[in-house]
């Protein structure tokens, strides 16, 4: 039996990936979170016994012995917001032995995971940092591409995402840099870009169609231009699905960017009220693209366009792939490597959409 403790077990993502693992019969999931309550109930919930679910604060310093007492295998911490935190939960993971997961989309978190590389390797451990739809999606749709350039040029990546209110961690994570500036690679240079902002509308398949979009500060910016060397330029767009919701989030970036407004997390509580009741009239719907540009292995110019479209409010599940598909490889032994590292190049394509079979959720490859 390998143990797998869910760090916000019963959170928005953290649930959904619970429930995923707990269909394998040769798993025993433990959920936390600081309630105890909400751990229990949701760990019965799932099938499985009160005593699964337990109260657990990834802040406190005696987590590294609460985790080996409670023999656990493997960590998915989903207790974000990420930015801004330490790495003190994946540290308490290899001082007790265990692997480590998260979901990161800090994006110093993910690029900085390596520091712990030296140390998670004595413990022969793996530690991995963005096991969610960026990077570990989008790099393993850049990777499955890739050998069919001579030269990739530009990677444009973006999340049109539905109406569904994701859980407070996100909200805080996506309202903490609205306005904010940060950098991204465009032409061979780095370029000050603000959160948020930069608002234009693409289209994407039936039934998505057509979402405002804006930048969002994800860890890819940072790392794609050093695992694909070549590569000029590389952005990343998101958009809310409900397009007064998204228009509203782009006017408070100008505030915070003129310095009206401090910070937009500290308005995360209400917004998020907000976003539930006005969840029934925005779109089921939602996608992601990744387009690649740059010459072929004939020496002509190449475009891919990448889509997964989810349907029936099944986009949230698409950030849960990476650590359901690294949860099964690390359980059965065959994901042997160790070390500290972003989560790229450990979940091919094609596993991270058998970890969403039987989800309305489907590729389109153009
Ligand atoms: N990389 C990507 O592509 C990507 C995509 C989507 C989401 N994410 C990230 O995923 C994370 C989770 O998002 P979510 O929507 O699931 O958030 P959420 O619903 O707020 O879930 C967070 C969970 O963590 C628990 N928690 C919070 N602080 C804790 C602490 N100190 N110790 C133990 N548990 C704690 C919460 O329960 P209690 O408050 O009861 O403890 C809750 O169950 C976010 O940080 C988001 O940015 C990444």
């Amino acid at each position: 039996m390998h143990t797998i403790l869910i760090l916000g077990g019963y959170g928005n993502f953290g649930a959904l990936i619970s429930r995923a693992l707990a269909q394998d019969a040769n798993l025993r999931l433990i959920i936390a979170g600081r309630d105890e309550t909400k751990a229990r109930n949701f760990a019965l919930e799932l099938g499985l016994m009160g005593e699964q679910g337990v109260a657990l604060n990834a802040e406190v310093t005696a987590l590294s012995q609460q985790l080996r007492a409670l023999k656990v295998n493997t960590v998915i911490h989903t207790a974000g917001p990420f930015q801004g935190q330490d790495y003190r939960v994946a540290l308490a993971a290899i001082a007790a032995g265990s692997h480590y997961i998260d979901l990161s989309d800090g994006r110093d978190f993910v690029a900085n995971i390596g520091r712990l590389n030296v140390t998670a390797r004595k413990a022969d451990v793996l530690v991995v940092s963005g096991a969610s739809s960026v990077p570990a999606l989008s790099s393993a749709v850049v990777d499955f591409f890739q050998p069919e350039f001579s030269r990739l040029d530009t990677i444009q990546l973006g999340i049109a995402s539905g109406s569904k209110t994701p859980g407070l961690a996100t909200m805080r994570a996506v309202l903490g840099y609205c306005g904010k500036t940060f950098s991204h690679f465009e032409n061979g240079y780095w370029k000050g870009i603000f959160g948020w902002q930069n608002l234009h509308s693409r289209r994407y398949p039936a039934p998505v169609g057509r979402r405002w979009l804006g930048y969002c500060n994800v860890p890819d910016l940072a790392l794609f231009p050093q695992r694909y060397p070549n590569v000029k330029t590389v952005n990343f767009h998101a958009g809310l699905g409900i397009p007064f919701a998204h228009l509203a989030v782009w006017a408070c970036s100008w505030l915070v960017r003129w310095r009206i407004v401090e910070n937009m997390a500290k308005y995360t509580k209400p917004l998020h009220w907000l976003a539930r009741k006005l969840e029934s009239f925005g779109p089921r719907t939602s996608a992601m693209h990744v387009e690649l540009n740059g010459i072929g292995q004939d020496g002509q110019r190449l475009t891919r366009l990448w889509h997964i479209v989810a349907r029936q409010h099944h986009g949230p599940y698409i950030p849960c792939g990476a650590a359901i598909a690294l949860a099964h490889k690390l359980a059965s032994g065959e994901l042997t490597e160790r070390g500290a590292m972003p989560c790229m190049g450990l979940v091919t394509l094609e596993e991270y959409m058998n970890a969403l079979a039987g989800l309305d959720i489907r590729q389109i490859h153009g």
